[in-house]
């Protein structure tokens, strides 16, 4: 009878755990997209900064929405677990009035197996070495002044996470940014209340990355 009851009361507990968060994460932002993204203020005259990953982004103007893109997925990710959205979610996102509309971050998208169905405990698991060596080689890229210094060896780090199956040369690339994005987010979500120097991380990458590597 005590089981029971103790039992009963986890489950309600649960239940009411569970239906907070979904409440935390599912405020729309805009077009019913289920991230928490803040483009407004960002965008606004910042122009097209941030670079282009390597020329993962399409255009040179994506930079800065992506960051925000990156840090919303984050939190998410934080509060769920989850990485990518899924197809349908990705679209509520990127709705033509999204400054992310052509930028090409579909090629982020769960479904595809492999890296794009990671959740933020299979990137521990599978990519937990290569999240651990990226997280110490970035961690000073925001120190004053030192940004250049330290942003190398970071995105040398980035550099050095691959996929982890690897088929056809084509599928292996995408299979490749999928996993280095996926540990991003999880490195973003474990370092959420530090948006600061997650932006000059994304800025580091972003107009950093050797598109060769890419
Ligand atoms: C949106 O971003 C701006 C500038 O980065 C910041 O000042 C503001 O607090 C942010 N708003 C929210 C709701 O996070
Ligand atoms: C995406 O996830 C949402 C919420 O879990 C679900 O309603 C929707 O059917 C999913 N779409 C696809 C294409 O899996
Ligand atoms: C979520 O964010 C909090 C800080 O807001 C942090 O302490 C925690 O480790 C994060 N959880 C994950 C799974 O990254």
């Amino acid at each position: 009878m005590m089981q029971a009851v103790k039992k009963l009361t986890f489950v309600f507990f649960l239940l009411i755990i569970t239906g907070s968060m979904d409440f935390a994460v599912s405020q729309p932002s805009a077009n019913g997209c289920s991230l928490d993204l803040n483009y407004s203020s960002s965008i606004v005259g910042s122009q097209c900064e941030g670079g282009n990953w390597g020329g993962f982004l399409q255009g040179s103007c994506c930079g800065v929405a992506f960051g925000e893109y990156l840090y919303a997925l984050g939190q998410r990710a934080n509060q769920t677990g989850l990485v990518y959205l899924n197809y349908t979610q990705q679209r509520d996102c990127l709705d033509s009035m999204s400054p992310l509309f052509g930028c090409g971050i579909e090629k982020l998208t769960s479904g595809a197996g492999g890296c794009s169905d990671f959740s933020v405990a299979d990137v521990n698991h599978f990519l937990g070495d290569k999240l651990k060596s990226f997280s110490k080689s970035c961690e000073l890229v925001s120190s004053k002044g030192k940004q250049e210094q330290f942003c190398g060896s970071c995105v040398k780090s980035w550099e050095g996470i691959r996929a982890i199956h690897s088929t056809s040369s084509n599928a292996e690339s995408i299979e490749k940014d999928l996993c280095r994005f996926a540990v991003l987010v999880t490195f973003t979500s474990s370092k959420i209340e530090y948006k600061a120097y997650i932006r000059s991380l994304y800025k580091c990458l972003g107009e950093n990355i050797d598109s060769s590597s890419m």
